[in-house]
Order: C-alpha cells, then structure tokens, then sequence
C-alpha cells in the first residue's frame, strides 16, 4: 500500500461514521477539555452580566466602577475629546510600538504620579512600561516579583480588597495572605489591627496598598497613619506596592492624591507603582496605564527594564497605541493639561455631591440609620454596609445591582435613580 493511501486510512478511521461533515459534538472521542468545571462569575463584571439580563425597567447599576454623568450616561472628558481631535488630525500610523510602550507617554505617565520634581526622575531611577490599564500594570509587577523577588514571595493585601487583586497575584504566581485593614464596627480604618498585622508578617513582604480611595471601603489613611505604615515597613523591610487607580479622582486634586506614594519613597523606600488612567481620564475601555519600579542605580533601572520586555514580549508583545496618544497630548500640553485638572475636578465634586445628596434622599426616606459613613468615604465607591442578605434581597426586589460585600459606585449615581437607589436601600435596612 502507498504512503499516501495508508495515511488516508488511518485519518478516516478517527472520524465518526458520517464521515468529515458530522457534528463534533457526537465524536466518539472524549474532549481534552471535559474535566473543566464551570468558574464562578467575576465579582465585579458578574453583576454587569447579572444586571443586563434583568427585564426590570427600574434597574439600577452600582456594580462596576464606571463613571457616568448625572443623567447616568457614560461620559467622556472635555480634554479627550480635544486630544481626540489633535490626534486624528495628526494621522498617526499604525506601527507597532516599542515593547515597553511608548517613550513620550511613560514620561508623562510617571511625571504624575511622583511629580515633576521627584529626585526619582531627576536622577533617573525609574523603570517605567506603559501597561494594558491598572489590571495589567499589576500584573506585570506581580509577574516580575514572581521571577525576581528576593524578599517573601507573598502579597500581603488588604481585608476586603478590589476583587480582583488576589486573582491577578494568583496568576503571576504570588500567594496571597490578608492584613486587616477595615473595622466594620467603626466603619473605617483599623489603624491598630493593620499596624500590628504589618509588623508581625514576615519580614520583607509585597504589602499592596491602595494609593488613594480605597477600593472597596472608599477609607483611607490619615497621612500620620501613612507616616506609620511606611515606617513600620521600613523597619521590616517590606517592598510597598501601590495601585494607583484613582489619581486627581479621588479629592479632584492629582498632588494631594499622590501624596502617599511620593511620603514612601521620600522615607527611603523602592515601590512599585501601578497607574490606571481608565478613571481619572474616563479611559476605561482604552486600557491604558504605566507601570514603575524605583530603582537604586541607572544600571540597575536597564536591568530590571530588560527583564521587564522579555515579559512583556511574552504576554502581549506590545502595548497599544491610542490611549497613550491621547494621554501624552493631555498630560503633554499645558493647555490640556488644565483642561484635566478642571475635568477631574468635575467628577470629584460631582461625586462628592452624589455622597450628600444620597444620604438626604435616605433621611428623607425615614431611615433613622447613621449613614454618616457615606459622606466620609472618599472616591468612586461607597462601601454601604448593606449586609449580604441584605445586597441579595436589594437586588432581587429593587434590581438595584452591587457587588456582594455592599459596595456602590457612588459614580453612577444621578438624579433618575438617586431618590430610587434611596428608597431601596431604607426598605432593605430598615
Ligand atoms: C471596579 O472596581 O469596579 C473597577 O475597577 C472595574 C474593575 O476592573 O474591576
């Protein structure tokens, strides 16, 4: 028998009865992928999908982070819409760009986070990557701790955290383990239980801080409080890692914002650094981001540089380009840049005033309960202290959609649903 006849014969012989067109549903042959058990839901983008399956016309959603204007439309900055503009018209190609992102932007990235004046950049110790938005900034420092991290190869990360932190650690290979962080009896910070827990974790652990507004609890350290943690870290060594996802958000002013980051490295300490400018620009779906390690020498910055692109390359080769075009044009033009400043500030205030205005609505409701803690978060979010069962039956009887730990994004509150997201909370608390 030929060659190619024998081939032809074994080929058939794997293939059901009806031959090549049959359904691959009824092959005989069992599927590689027939041991995958089905994943639970995202807990932030699960109740996206939860919410768009729901018919109730009165739905509200409070689950993802996303700003929305007060008609509860999605929003796009006054100063993106220029940096559009100025883009288009400058018809760029659509090469790709260098694996560590695009030079221009990674300057004016870091720029704001550390400020200008930041001996960091003067000297030029920072290892700065663009990266596919905070997610992926995080994601490459993890990645990079997982292969070169001398000190405790775990992330230490507050209780509660974003849902997603222990994911992305799990991922890069990083173990993860809690530090207290929220007093649910005070509803706010637990200065004393995380002071202890940082100080009693192994020495020279990543302890992941939220730079400013803290995802979900919307509570943040005093700066003496900061004063401490960066001490106690200090003296144990630990390696800080700072999500920056809510810079200029937060209190509408980038420098205030920042203020933590820039105390830590001022005390002595190498972070890292993760930027998302899917907030603060309203750039969610661009994927835009940097991220920083500060180093101790220049020679030391092109080595972790050249380790940082090998997992770059690996993972998704090169960033892209469009976010960064915008946010070099913002942030790179003194015209723009005030534009942001006053755009940010907007959403701030806006938000500041969603806090107000949604515990007014609740008093006005008849709840007699202290929801004093609203207006004293900080940020996109506010941490209710909806219980779960309570979350479960506000959901089910109201469509108003959270995540399950209570938190809302106060961002996506407005006049149509305020008094509505008011009335259900009090019928589900009362
Ligand atoms: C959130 O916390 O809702 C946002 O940061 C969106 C996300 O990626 O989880």
């Amino acid at each position: 028998m030929s060659a190619i006849k024998k081939s032809k014969l074994l080929s058939l012989k794997h293939f059901p009865k009806r031959g090549l067109v049959g359904s691959f549903s009824s092959c005989c042959k069992p599927s590689v992928f027939g041991h995958v058990e089905q994943g639970p839901a995202d807990p932030i983008f699960g109740v996206a999908e939860a919410f768009k399956a729901d018919k109730n016309p009165k739905k509200v959603m409070l689950g993802v982070g996303a700003y929305r204007s007060d008609d509860g439309k999605p929003y796009v900055l006054p100063c993106v819409r220029k940096a559009e503009e100025i883009v288009y018209k400058k018809c760029g190609n659509h090469e790709y760009l260098p694996i560590a992102g695009m030079p221009e932007f990674n300057k004016v990235a870091v720029e704001l986070a550390l400020g200008k004046d930041s001996c960091i950049l003067k000297e030029g110790l920072n290892m700065t990557v663009q990266s596919l938005s905070g997610t992926g900034a995080i994601r490459l420092g993890a990645a990079f701790l997982g292969m070169f991290y001398k000190g405790n190869k775990e992330a230490y990360i507050s209780n509660p955290t974003w849902g997603n932190h222990r994911n992305v650690f799990l991922h890069s290979g990083i173990p993860w383990k809690y530090y207290t962080y929220y007093d649910p009896k005070t509803i706010g910070l637990d200065f004393k239980g995380m002071s202890e827990n940082l100080c009693c974790i192994p020495d020279e652990s990543i302890v992941v801080f939220h730079a400013v507004s803290h995802n979900p609890t919307g509570v943040d350290p005093t700066p003496e409080q900061w004063k401490a943690f960066s001490q106690i870290c200090m003296q144990k060594k630990h390696f800080p890692f700072f999500d920056m996802a809510y810079q200029g958000f937060a209190s509408g002013d980038p420098e205030r914002d920042a203020k933590a980051v820039r105390m830590f490295i001022d005390d002595g300490h190498q972070v890292a650094v993760a930027q998302s400018f899917a907030k603060n620009m309203g750039l969610y779906g661009e994927r835009i981001g940097a991220f920083t390690f500060t180093c101790r020498s220049k020679e030391e910055v092109a080595k972790v540089l050249s380790q940082m692109k090998i997992v770059i390359r690996a993972m998704y080769s090169n960033p892209p380009t469009f976010g960064a075009r915008l946010i070099t044009e913002i942030l790179g033009n003194p015209e723009l840049k005030c534009l942001w400043l006053q755009d940010v500030k907007c959403l701030a205030d806006r938000i500041m005033s969603c806090r107000q205005k949604l515990v007014e609505a609740l008093k006005k409701e008849g709840s007699k309960k202290d929801w004093s803690h609203i207006t004293n978060q900080i940020g996109m979010f506010s941490f209710t202290g909806l219980k779960p069962e309570e979350v479960k039956k506000i959901i089910k009887e109201f469509a108003v959609y959270m995540t399950a730990d209570g938190r809302i994004s106060i961002a996506s509150l407005g006049s149509p649903n305020i008094d509505y997201v008011a009335k259900a909370m009090h019928a589900v608390t009362k």
